[in-house]
């Protein structure tokens, strides 16, 4: 059942096979048409062997997580990563919240950055990781010289200033699941799970963790390398801009915005359909000629540096 849930909300962008289009460009037009299609490239996707090596007798929500990198890094991977500022052999990642590896694994395959380092706060992220990362050396799609993992899980706050200093750019893609605009059975499932819960959960508004990291990230006199934070435009770009101009440490910009996706299955209709027409242009919410409703992300560049 929670799988099932899993499998839907991922929808297109997370499923990592070619053949997936935004809603946007699929001729269906109900919505249920595209959540059944879906859902089958999902079960696809989960049943995937890659070179032999199937993980189809894993269970658990984040299996899809780990087999959409059969081939190639996910549509998911694709659409978070492609406009993070990555030099080609030159930028050294730092993956904070890399969950199994979906920025990093994309960043060094396809960006051709330089290095990358996994870290994250659940131990189970980081076993995905190893053996996703594992899986790509034993390919040659990946040296391992390339690739850092901390074993240690571990909060960004409880990164060392050395650490830090490795790297000249980190991302975060945060939990932000805004639990006041989610359906409560769903919500109940996640809060639930303790890998699950720190994978999505954001608070009521969906900013708790992506608070936190901008404090941290703007503490004085502790200088860190330039950020890409990962926010959904569900948020609303006001209260985003909002949140980022109170700290003066912070300098922003939006170094992207991707092109829309579907909003999750388990977000309430009738708190959506409630909300006003300038509400949703603040959270780029557009319909998808379905029923349903696409938001965007944004791609915000953080750089350290005190605003006068
Ligand atoms: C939305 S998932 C993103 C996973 C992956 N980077 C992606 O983009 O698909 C958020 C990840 O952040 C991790 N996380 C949550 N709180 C964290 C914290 N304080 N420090 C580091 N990682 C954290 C979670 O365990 C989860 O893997």
């Amino acid at each position: 059942m929670r799988r099932e849930a899993h499998a839907q909300h991922l929808t297109a962008p997370a499923s990592g096979r070619g053949d997936l289009k935004f809603p946007a460009s699929q001729p269906e037009n109900s919505r249920t048409a595209v959540r059944e299609k879906q859902q089958a490239a999902v079960e696809v996707a989960n049943n995937a062997t890659t070179d032999g090596r199937s993980f189809a007798h894993r269970e658990g929500w984040w299996q899809t997580y780990i087999t959409h990198y059969g081939e190639r890094p996910s549509l998911f991977a694709e659409v978070t990563t492609q406009g993070i500022p990555i030099q080609e052999g030159k930028t050294r990642l730092l993956d904070i919240g890399c969950g199994p590896g979906t920025i990093g694994i994309y960043g060094l395959m396809e960006k051709k950055a330089l290095s990358a380092t996994f870290t994250d706060i659940r131990s189970e992220q980081i076993d995905l990781v190893r053996e996703n990362v594992a899986l790509r050396i034993s390919e040659g799609k990946l040296r391992e010289s390339q690739v850092r993992i901390i074993k240690r899980a571990i909060s960004f706050t409880e990164l060392s200033d050395e650490e830090l200093d490795r790297h000249d750019l980190c991302s975060f893609n945060p939990p932000q699941l805004p639990c006041d605009y989610v359906d409560e059975d769903a919500w109940r499932k996640i809060a639930s799970d303790p890998v699950q819960s720190a994978y999505r959960i954001g608070g009521p508004d969906g900013l708790n963790m992506a608070r936190k990291f901008f404090e941290w990230f703007a503490e004085p006199h502790r200088p860190k390398p330039d950020a890409v934070v990962i926010l959904s435009s569900f948020l609303g770009r006001k209260l985003i801009e909002r949140t980022l101009n109170s700290h003066k440490g912070i300098r922003w910009a939006i170094c992207k915005e991707t092109p829309g996706i579907p909003l999750r299955p388990f977000f309430l209709k009738e708190k959506i359909n409630a909300l006003t027409s300038a509400e949703r242009e603040d959270r780029s919410l557009k319909p998808d000629g379905t029923g349903w409703w696409t938001k965007t992300l944004f791609l915000m560049r953080l750089m350290y540096g005190f605003r006068g």
